[in-house]
């Protein structure tokens, strides 16, 4: 069972999903893990409320590009207060394996950038903009 979740992990690092930068983009964020230095982005397109489309691109190991790619997947299609309810163990549930606290940031260094874009962005009709 496990090696599936390993085989699914390593195909989304070699064959990253939603993988390149939007131009134009609604909303982009970058981050990095401090630690290794590693760094995700992550461009949305919004249709409304509804994330149109995402695209994630940066370096580093398998899991944070691996987790990334998967992450995209789960949420193209799905509203900014989908993304806002996202938890964590959403993310850790979707990778499958356990993954070693020093680990932790690697998985979830996508999702944290997610969570800063979505957060962040504030141009839909009705949210009083800025
Ligand atoms: Fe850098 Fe995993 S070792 S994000």
């Amino acid at each position: 069972m496990s090696d599936l979740y390993r085989d699914q992990i390593l195909d989304h690092y070699r064959n990253p999903r939603n993988h390149g930068t939007l131009e134009p983009h609604d909303a982009s964020f970058e981050d990095t893990n401090p630690l290794c230095g590693d760094r995700v982005r992550i461009d949305l397109r919004f249709d409304g409320e509804r994330i149109a489309d995402i695209k994630f691109s940066g370096r580093g190991c398998a899991i944070s590009q691996a987790a990334t790619s998967m992450l995209t997947e789960m949420v193209k299609g799905q509203t900014i207060a989908d993304v806002r309810e996202l938890t964590k163990d959403d993310l850790l549930d979707e990778l499958g394996i356990p993954i070693s606290p020093a680990r932790l940031k690697c998985a979830l260094l996508g999702l944290k950038v997610l969570k800063a874009s979505a957060y962040g962005y504030t141009g839909w009709p009705g949210d009083g903009g800025s």
